[in-house]
């Protein structure tokens, strides 16, 4: 039995800071140790408490300078538009005509989906990011490329074929049946192998007929834990498209709930334009909604009221996104900064405890998965990223006059990016260590 030990300041969460005084809810070691045996943390605790208690053998890896995390959680990305990230000028609907639709296309070349899914797993690394929900293509190999890489690095991710049977160029186009078949082979394939799980993926309601929609449902039957992934009332032309579509529907929710997609696994992006009877819904079925905050701004397609989503009387959960390709960072620290800028143009400030516990633990809780990963803590499985606070000149010398731990990390949020992530660790590997060589960078 092999056994590992990190050792540094430790950053991590015992419960929902949203919920109660944030401060409470935050566990931090400032010289800590995380000793890991067989891919899970085993103990966590002061270093001068722990360190007798390591095996002779054991590998003790010091960071100094640095935060030890648990890995960031991206609850909604898109693997296949990471070569058409940043694309100029338009917004939602004509955004996904010019810009995402091309790019899908290539993904009918199974060596491309591989050459993509290979620098899309790379790059999540590199931003500390360990587990996703991911957005395949409606190809069933791109669901193939991405998992084999991912089971490469024995990563937790989530991901599913996209669903689409109309309003797009033809050749990505499946059929309500052929959908269901791609799909659930898939699902025998890959959901539960190893860290592996399944999303049914219905692009979003304009592209799914009602037949469509009602087989994902079918889907979700077919396996416990599958998770159904979509987007939702993002863009105001898409939410009067929706509204046209499907004249029956009292919201772009309803259309979900009544295919009977709305449950305590379904993740639903962007959710900008939702009603409070909306919210009330998430609430009652225990649905979780992808706060997208790069992206939003990006496309110009609203602001997320995040708040008002958490509001106590009847909570939502809430996980963040990056969703790259109009997300324009995988970096979830960049992702907290646009995510705060956003609370303040609501008028509600998000502090660094709330906005680190959205991008960990509280991302695990919105997808069901927040008994193993999200926290450092015994019986967790030891995935963690860890940040170096001298990462750049600015911020080793902004961090020099932090007085507080809280500091330290909205601090990071602020100036953070990729540059800041020093090493990330899955299942208890060092996975990626930035100040390796080109070579040998990755694991
Ligand atoms: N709505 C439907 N498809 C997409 C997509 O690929 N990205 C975003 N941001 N919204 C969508
Ligand atoms: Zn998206």
């Amino acid at each position: 039995m092999s056994v590992t030990a990190l050792r540094g300041r430790i950053v991590s969460f015992k419960d929902d800071p949203f919920a109660g005084a944030s401060a409470d809810c935050l566990m931090h070691e400032p010289d800590g140790l995380v000793i890991i045996r067989d891919g899970r943390i085993e103990a966590v605790g002061p270093y001068d408490a722990l360190c007798g208690k390591l095996p002779d053998a054991a590998i003790v890896v010091s960071y100094p300078d640095a935060i030890i995390s648990a890995g960031f959680i991206d609850a909604h990305v898109h693997y296949p538009q990471l070569q058409m990230i940043g694309a100029y000028g338009a917004q939602l609907l004509e955004w996904l005509d010019r810009y995402v639709f091309p790019a899908e296309l290539a993904f009918a070349d199974a060596a491309h989906a591989g050459r993509v899914a290979k620098t899309f797993l790379r790059e999540l690394l590199r931003a500390g990011t360990t587990t996703a929900a991911v957005y395949c293509t409606v190809h069933p190999h791109s669901v193939d490329a991405f998992f084999a890489e991912s089971e490469r690095f024995n990563t937790r991710m989530i991901a599913g074929k996209v669903l689409m049977d109309r309003h797009a160029p033809p050749a990505l186009l499946d059929t309500a049946e052929r959908g269901y078949d791609e799909s659930l082979a898939l699902i025998r394939r890959w959901h539960g192998r190893g860290r592996q799980l399944y999303a049914v993926t219905p692009r979003f309601a304009p592209s799914c007929s009602p037949a469509q929609l009602d087989a994902a449902a079918g889907l979700l039957r077919q396996a416990d834990g599958l998770f159904l992934q979509t987007h939702l009332a993002e863009n105001l032309a898409e939410v009067e498209w929706v509204r046209t579509l499907f004249p029956g529907s009292s919201s772009y929710l309803d259309v979900y709930e009544k295919a009977g997609l709305v449950g305590e696994r379904s993740i639903f992006g962007h959710a900008i334009h939702l009603r409070e009877q909306d919210f009330c819904t998430c609430h009652r079925t225990g649905a979780a909604l992808a706060h997208c905050p790069t992206s939003n701004r990006f496309l110009g397609s609203g602001a997320f009221r995040l708040f008002d989503a958490l509001d106590p009387r009847r909570p939502v959960r809430v996980a963040l996104g990056t969703d790259v390709g109009a997300g324009t960072s995988l970096s979830q620290l960049a992702t907290l900064n646009e995510a705060y800028k956003t609370a303040q143009s609501l008028g509600h400030p998000l502090d660094a405890i709330q906005a680190f516990w959205l991008a960990t633990l509280g991302g695990a809780r919105a997808l069901r998965l927040d008994d193993r990963i999200g926290r450092v803590a015994p019986g967790y499985e030891a995935d963690l990223c860890v940040l170096d606070l001298k990462a750049t000149p600015l911020l080793a010398f902004r961090t020099g006059f932090c007085d507080s731990v809280e500091e330290l990390l909205f601090t990071l949020m602020t100036l953070g990016d990729d540059r800041m992530v020093r090493a990330t660790w899955v299942a208890g590997v060092p996975v990626y260590d930035r100040d390796r060589g080109d070579d040998a960078r990755f694991q």
